[in-house]
């Protein structure tokens, strides 16, 4: 994640000789960060709105010293500590033998880069401060990306004699008065990413994920704002740990009246013990302000997503294909026949994608073995995968295989020959053991599997010698990388090991996407158990929920959206009848909640009515058509007031085009909806609003005597008036949608109605 256009300039120093530090102030896309030095500590001042191209007068921010308090100001320090006088949740907790507890850091150096939009603006900076009495020093990188997201990171070198065992390291930033409220995010397996709320109050609140990986559960964004801080409007303060193992984010408000949100690697107990002259890093802590409501905080990320050189679209150069994934339609079930004719089918449909899931591995029958027999399965294959990646390819779709690299099934060939292998709380002898001491103790097994230690290089190699080659046998340009259970008493060596596995399993993938480039990974695991920004960094897309039921999807992926771009959130249409809720739900909103998304398939498609058919391609093509749009523009929700609808859309960075779902979740409260807005368009110019799908006329999405008059043709009218007073819309049925397109006018059609006499125009 360098940025090479940064180039650090070194910090000026006084005549004196002793350092003079001006404080720093980093200031990018309406965002800004202000950090003073004046106490020899770095001490956080401000995080949020841009305060404007002058520095501010820090003298107008000096606090007030209470009654019965320290004698002088406490600092809220870039790392918060005790030795400052905060009594907040600590920034650092750690040790030397129950020695050196309390650090008293100091800044050593500040290095400062300047890389924004006007010039000379700083946008990153290096700061390091030191104890020497503690023998630590934590060295802190600090940015602001274009689009406003700011990242933060600390590394922790031992520079004393002997182990310092480290608790905690976390990155806290100050969060605005106004904020009151807080949201963060929560689930479970196919509920993934449902909002939550609580009002602000003195004390902290703590979000904690112990499950080795992100979790279902795990607050992809942990936000506080003012008093009901909407989609689009209100003050918002939003992190995010980019992190995969376990984590805690927390929202800190204290007595003295200050608030801060921050998050750390939640560590093990003796987890961490860094050796003298070695260092810990933290994951980055990614971090937004927003004055516009939450649409903003998904402006931030989605830019700094979308700037990555890596970014899939970016790096490939070409658009996210259409997936068709066999899981729904076959399970385990892999007949040669059946699985030709599905590609046929999905070729015939315009899928560009073709996935082959679970079960074509050695001994993979079920979900009770195999897991760890990286080979095909000479049984069931025997020509090996290559006829099946033929007929893929030769219907001009790509070829894409599941793998689970982090699991073992002790029903396995790999368990038997290394039972040593599997992680646990106590090291196995090489033989398994058989003598009942907690060497034989293995965690709780979970779907039938235990977790490779891949933190011993030989299992790491395994791993990736297994891998490497089926990548470079075979015709392979995606793998949908699953990781099925959480790590618990995950161990190595006898120690908590849940931060070196986690760094073990990005090494894997670190690597082979460096011998194999163009092969794009999919993170699933357990549908949206591992969505965070530190496997994103090494992934091409995610698996939001293993609940491909559309009522469902339109809340996870909502979400999920607020932080992940559509384009890297896989999205399918799943069977008439979910698998996962037993509802049943129309074609077409299971294509029009597909869309927003990584579009694809997970149905078995081989035998569809005739209209089916036509309707799915109808979808396909439309997705097609969007596809450039929708994985690119900026998400835009509407403050819908009625909570049976929602209203969504993508908007181009231009405001020329748009799509837009209204969706019904429920049946509402109105005989009508009424007029529904449609925001994020530009105010003054005039647009041409159009339904796409479904067709006016389909009587299972609407319920209306007439649809309103502007229904059929479609109808201009400038973005103003759309944001602000909206359009009538048409009664929909519960669980369904519609899709509107829009596109701004250009000046010969404005023309047109005076060149045909005032006669009205259809500008489609
Ligand atoms: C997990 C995934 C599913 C599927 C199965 C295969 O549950 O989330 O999409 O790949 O594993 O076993």
């Amino acid at each position: 994640m360098n940025n090479p256009d940064l180039t650090l300039a070194a910090e000026t120093r006084s005549p004196l000789g002793a350092p003079h530090r001006e404080p720093l102030y980093l200031r990018r896309s309406g965002t800004s960060l202000l950090i003073d030095f004046s106490t020899g500590e770095a001490a956080m001042l401000h995080f949020g709105a841009d305060l404007g191209p002058a520095l501010p007068d820090l003298s107008l921010l000096g606090d007030a010293v209470p009654h019965s308090a320290l004698d002088v100001p406490v600092t809220l320090g870039l790392i918060p500590q005790a030795s400052s006088g905060w009594r907040g949740r600590p920034g650092l907790r750690g040790h030397r033998n129950g020695q050196a507890f309390s650090a008293r850091l100091r800044v050593v150096s500040v290095e400062r880069s300047r890389g924004g939009r006007s010039a000379g603006e700083e946008c990153s900076a290096a700061i390091t401060q030191a104890d020497p009495d503690a023998g630590v020093s934590v060295h802190t990188e600090i940015r602001i990306n274009d689009g406003g997201l700011l990242q933060i990171r600390h590394r922790l070198d031992n520079d004393g004699a002997g182990p310092y065992s480290l608790d905690e390291l976390a990155a806290v930033l100050p969060v605005g008065r106004a904020a009151t409220e807080i949201l963060d995010l929560t689930g479970r397996w196919c509920r993934e990413s449902h909002p939550q709320r609580l009002p602000l109050h003195q004390g902290t609140w703590v979000r904690s994920g112990r499950h080795g990986r992100t979790g279902h559960d795990a607050s992809l964004l942990l936000a506080a704002g003012t008093p009901g801080f909407g989609n689009r409007h209100g003050q918002v303060w939003a992190v995010h740990l980019g992190w995969s193992g376990n984590h805690e984010s927390f929202v800190d408000a204290t007595a003295d009246g200050r608030t801060v949100m921050g998050a750390s690697e939640l560590l093990g107990a003796g987890e961490i013990s860094v050796a003298a002259n070695a260092s810990y890093e933290t994951p980055w802590l990614f971090a937004a302000y927003s004055a516009a409501g939450l649409d903003g905080i998904s402006d931030a990320f989605y830019t700094w997503f979308r700037g990555r050189p890596h970014h899939p679209g970016v790096r490939s150069g070409k658009a996210r294909p259409v997936v068709l994934n066999v899981w729904e339609a076959v399970y385990f079930d892999h007949r040669m026949p059946v699985l030709l004719d599905l590609a046929e089918s999905a070729a015939r449909l315009g899928v560009e994608r073709y996935v082959l899931d679970d079960g074509w591995f050695r001994g993979r029958r079920n979900d009770q073995a195999g897991l760890g027999d990286w080979y095909v399965d000479e049984d069931l294959w025997p020509g090996g995968l290559a006829p099946l990646i033929a007929a893929v390819t030769g219907h001009g779709m790509e070829f894409g295989l599941w793998v689970e690299p982090e699991m073992v099934n002790e029903d396995s060939d790999l368990a038997r020959a290394h039972p040593d292998w599997i992680a646990g709380p106590a090291p196995r002898p090489a033989d398994g053991g058989a003598g009942g001491g907690p060497a034989d103790r293995l965690p709780e097994p979970w779907r039938h599997q235990q977790v490779l230690d891949l933190v011993n290089p030989e299992a790491w190699q395994y791993i990736f010698d297994r891998l490497d080659a089926l990548l470079s046998e075979y015709r392979i340009s995606y793998l949908k990388w699953d990781q099925n259970r959480d790590l618990t008493e995950m161990g190595h060596a006898g120690r908590p090991s849940v931060h070196a596995q986690t760094r073990a399993v990005y090494r894997l993938l670190d690597e082979l996407r460096l011998a194999h480039p163009d092969v794009e990974i999919e993170s699933c695991s357990s549908g949206g158990a591992r969505v965070d920004l530190g496997i994103l960094e090494r992934t091409d897309r995610i698996w939001a929920s293993d609940c491909n039921d559309a009522l469902e999807r339109q809340t996870i992926q909502r979400w999920t959206g607020v932080v992940v771009p559509p384009e890297l959130v896989g999205s399918h249409i799943g069977p008439t009848t979910s698998h996962t809720t037993a509802r049943t739900h129309d074609l077409s909103f299971r294509a029009i909640t597909a869309m927003f998304g990584h579009f694809g398939l997970e149905w078995d498609v081989r035998h569809l009515a005739d209209s089916e058919r036509t309707e799915l391609a109808a979808a396909i093509a439309l997705f097609k058509q969007y596809r450039p749009l929708l994985h690119s523009g900026r998400m835009v929700r509407a403050d819908e007031p009625d909570p049976a609808l929602r209203l969504h859309g993508v908007v181009s960075h231009d405001g020329g085009e748009a799509l837009y779902a209204l969706v019904s979740l429920a049946t509402s409260f109105a005989e009508l909806p009424g007029r529904v807005c449609l925001p994020g368009l530009l105010p003054d110019a005039a647009y041409w609003v159009e339904a796409v799908f479904p067709a006016a006329d389909d009587r299972r999405a609407f319920l209306q005597a007439a649809p309103p008059a502007w229904l059929a043709g479609g109808v201009e009218a400038t973005g103003r008036f759309l944001a602000e007073s909206g359009l009538p819309m048409p009664v929909l049925n519960p669980e369904h949608g519609l899709l509107l397109a829009v596109r701004r006018v250009t000046a010969a059609e404005a023309a047109a109605p005076a060149a045909t006499g005032g006669q009205p125009v259809r500008k489609s």
